[in-house]
């Protein structure tokens, strides 16, 4: 992807091969803090000064020359003026300022889709929901943040396959098929989802009390485990009907999940003894720097660095195993992590795999990651764990009922949709009833969304009703009214297409929104490295801000002469379908009116 920083650095790093005889040099580019100091601020001259043991600011001066002269060569090739400035300030740092042609050039590159010369085929775990319960607030972060990561990709030009790897094997399926085909019905057609949940409680208090439950549960899931097919019938009963209500509240999540994206745990049970099998044979006691080894009855992975010493340690200091069955004979949630990280790579043939989980699992995955890349699975093939913070009540715990349940998704989404409705009425506009509701929707669940992904990432956040639906500040509606409004400016001028229009630059607050909309391609490179989905939210936070700016400081509708009109109104029209394009990788829905 093309971006306006990309072709700077490249002029710097030529400017040092001239200047400085310094082959590949990094340009160390940023954003300038302050606009007097022009655009973008070049940081090398510090460090270089260091290796060649020169004054930082002789080594600017050589490199200033430099760059002016590859402007003024580029300027004689017809390549179009990039840089109107270069000022060196303070102990060496460089500072550029862009020209017109330049950023009228860097809108110009923001395309509705990129297009890869080389797409790579990325597999994105996200979401999981272990079933049988209602799905709650757990598990939205992965839902929100998986979603986003998949459509940043699409976006760019890859081959995205998402996965949904939903838990719907574990214990928890032996009490309810124990309770089930006790009762002699033999089927959960009738139950909606919330009986389900109403059983599982009851199931799970019947076998706090009740030893022969609690064995009959057992041998329930060894029955599924081992494919009886009795079992299995109900099992699948209980499974679709979470199914249908998971899919019900993505469907009001607005995301891309669809159900043939679901390959639950259960799909690789078969393939759980032969991944077993073929690592025990490979990686024999002793070997290094991976071994299986049976420990207590249980078959554990041991992971070493070149020195022999254990990768992973108890908080003992003793190694620490990657277990992968069981005394009992059991498998584990790492042995099915390993089994479809190899079908992943191996039959799948990805080149990227994102797992989108809680922090509290980031060990499993570095455990995961480097005992499959020792088996020799993953050659070639980026693997990330994107963790996330927890979601936290006002009470700065996790976020539960009153009663101390789980908060329930479908009812925290009605919930959001209902005080965002409340906040369209209010304003007693003209709106249809199905304006109001597509509003609400779009308010609601946007809020929900756009407080998760706007904040740091790694961090604990405090779900508060309140602030994400606040008009004010960095938030959802704030950025769809801001979207809203540019809309009926353009409703007002009846005309939005304004191809070839020169955008305005006179205005310094047209200037600055003209910089930050040519900014939108390196913010996404910037924010796929890493996930850092807060720093999308922070560039739209401020588009929108520089917008208001630029519409109280400059008239558009009834700006004179016609020419300076269409070229704010074209302004107008770009900021509009940036902010769109911005918010759908979010995977926020944008309203016309608001
Ligand atoms: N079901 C798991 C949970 O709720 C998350 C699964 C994440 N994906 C994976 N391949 N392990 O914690």
């Amino acid at each position: 992807m093309l971006t306006l920083a990309a072709q700077l650095e490249e002029i710097i790093t030529q400017a040092m091969e001239r200047a400085l005889g310094l082959q590949g040099g990094e340009a160390l580019l940023t954003v300038t803090k302050d606009e007097k100091h022009g655009d973008y601020q070049c940081n090398a001259a510090m460090g270089l000064a260091k290796k060649l043991q020169q004054n930082p600011r002789q080594i600017a001066q050589k490199l200033q020359e430099a760059v002016l002269t590859l402007e003024r060569e580029r300027l004689e090739k017809g390549e179009g003026a990039l840089i109107a400035d270069c000022q060196i300030a303070g102990p060496g740092f460089i500072n550029l300022t862009l020209t017109p042609a330049a950023l009228r050039r860097g809108v110009e590159l923001i395309a509705p889709q990129q297009h890869l010369e080389r797409p790579q085929k990325v597999i994105v775990d996200y979401s999981c929901p272990n079933i049988a319960k209602q799905m709650h607030v757990g598990h939205l972060r992965s839902t929100i943040i998986g979603d986003a990561i998949c459509r940043l990709l699409g976006y760019l030009g890859h081959e995205v396959q998402r996965d949904n790897h939903v838990g719907d094997w574990g214990t928890q399926f032996g009490l309810l098929c124990a309770w089930i085909m006790d009762r002699g019905s033999g089927s959960v057609a009738d139950s909606d989802l919330s009986d389900l949940e109403a059983l599982y409680r009851q199931s799970q208090a019947l076998a706090q009390e009740d030893e022969r439950f609690r064995e009959r549960a057992r041998a329930r899931v060894v029955a599924l485990h081992q494919g009886d097919p009795a079992t299995l019938a109900v099992w699948r009963q209980i499974v679709d009907k979470s199914l249908d209500h998971i899919y019900q509240v993505y469907a009001q999540l607005g995301v891309l999940l669809t159900r043939e994206d679901v390959v639950g745990e259960s799909f690789y049970n078969p393939l759980l003894p032969q991944v077993v099998a073929d690592l025990e044979e490979r990686f024999p006691q002793g070997n290094r720097p991976m071994e299986v080894v049976e420990n207590q009855g249980a078959m554990c992975i041991f992971m070493y660095d070149p020195q022999g010493e254990p990768l992973f340690k108890t908080p003992e200091g003793g190694p620490l195993p990657f277990i992968i069955r069981k005394s009992d004979g059991a498998y584990l949630y790492a042995t099915t992590d390993l089994a479809c990280l190899r079908r992943r790579t191996q039959d799948l043939r990805a080149q990227w795999v994102i797992y989108t989980t809680d922090a509290r699992q980031s060990l499993h995955f570095r455990m995961l990651f480097t005992s499959a890349a020792m088996a020799g699975w993953t050659e070639g093939v980026k693997l990330e764990h994107v963790p996330f913070g927890s979601v936290l009540g006002e009470d700065n715990k996790p976020l539960k009922t009153r009663s101390g349940e789980n908060v329930h998704l479908a009812d925290l989404l009605a919930e959001a949709i209902k005080l965002a409705r409340q906040n369209v009425q209010v304003e007693g506009r003209d709106f249809s009833a199905e304006e109001i509701e597509a509003i609400a929707q779009a308010v609601g669940i946007g809020a929900i969304k756009y407080a998760d992904l706007s904040q740091n990432r790694l961090s604990d956040y405090v779900f508060s009703f309140e602030k994400m639906l606040a008009m004010e500040g960095n938030t959802a509606p704030y950025l769809l009214y801001a979207y809203a409004r540019i809309r009926s400016i353009l409703r007002k001028a009846g005309q939005e297409e304004f191809t070839g229009v020169e955008l305005p630059l006179d205005d310094p607050a047209e200037r600055r929104l003209v910089l930050q909309l040519a900014r939108f391609n390196e913010t996404l490179l910037q924010v796929v490295d890493g996930w850092r989905l807060n720093l999308l939210c922070d560039y739209l936070y401020r588009l929108s801000g520089l917008f208001m700016k630029f519409y109280e400081n400059c008239t558009v509708l009834n700006a004179q002469p016609e020419q300076v009109r269409r070229a704010r109104l074209a302004l107008c029209a770009q900021t509009a379908r940036v902010l769109k394009l911005g918010l759908g990788l979010l995977g926020i829905k944008t309203v016309e009116r608001m």
